[in-house]
């Protein structure tokens, strides 16, 4: 299991380049019509202030968070993406694992009033890194994380387990595929409360188009 975990972890320096411009040049439906928005709204609910944005790849996120008057820390694992995120400014960002946070969550900085996930919580340790991440947490700190839709995703098998991304469905060229692991809704929960965090609210943000879920979002506190 810890091949899988390290090939998710390498194939987002294999898929930088396609992954920077799917989503700078806005090429993935589900975030250009409903997913974007929808964490973006649930951060400025909060009153974000410190922000924490955990996996944040290219630095979209926390840019429109600073835009928005939050003051961001990023990390994330892939070097190439955390350059452009650098580059690109808009928070401080840092090229750190998930195994480098847990070990030591106060390299950080922090705390942090609000720590965000945005489709990053992919391995099945991510346990802890949110354990660890709460030790960061100011007192009422909120943690809010979105995720693809379990039911929408699951297909022939309703059950945790790792799973492959092969990004066929994605626009451009993606040299690596991404093993990632499945949870369902109520393991989501489970994740949270055994990480020390109570779930405060689940929302499932809506297609228009269809009837449809497209993501699964959760804070929690
Ligand atoms: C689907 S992308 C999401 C990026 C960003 N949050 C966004 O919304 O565009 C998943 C991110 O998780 C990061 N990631 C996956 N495993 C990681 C690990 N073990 N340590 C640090 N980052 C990791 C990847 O590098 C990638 O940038």
């Amino acid at each position: 299991v810890a091949g899988e975990k390290e090939q998710l972890r390498r194939s987002w320096d294999a898929n930088a380049e396609a992954w920077c411009s799917a989503v700078r040049d806005d090429l993935i439906e589900s975030r250009r019509t409903v997913t974007n928005a929808a964490i973006i709204a649930a951060v400025l609910e909060e009153k974000p202030g410190r922000v924490l944005d955990i996996g944040c790849g290219e630095g979209w996120l926390a840019r429109r968070l600073s835009a928005a008057g939050a003051t961001v820390t990023g990390f994330d694992a892939s070097a190439p993406l955390i350059e452009a995120a650098n580059r690109a400014g808009g928070g401080s960002f840092l090229a750190l694992t998930y195994d480098d946070v847990a070990a030591n969550p106060r390299s950080l900085g922090g705390p942090f009033d609000t720590m965000v996930a945005n489709f990053s919580l992919l391995d099945d340790r991510a346990g802890d890194l949110l354990r660890s991440l709460r030790t960061v947490l100011a007192a009422e700190g909120r943690l809010i994380v979105q995720t693809t839709h379990p039911l929408a995703v699951a297909g022939e098998a309703y059950v945790d387990g790792w799973r492959t991304e092969t990004f066929a469905g994605f626009p451009g060229e993606w040299p690596e595929a991404m093993p990632w692991y499945f949870r369902t809704v109520s393991s989501w929960w489970r994740l949270l409360l055994e990480a020390g965090f109570t779930v405060i609210s689940l929302r499932e943000p809506m297609y228009e188009s269809r009837p449809m879920p497209a993501s699964l979002l959760l804070l929690a506190g």
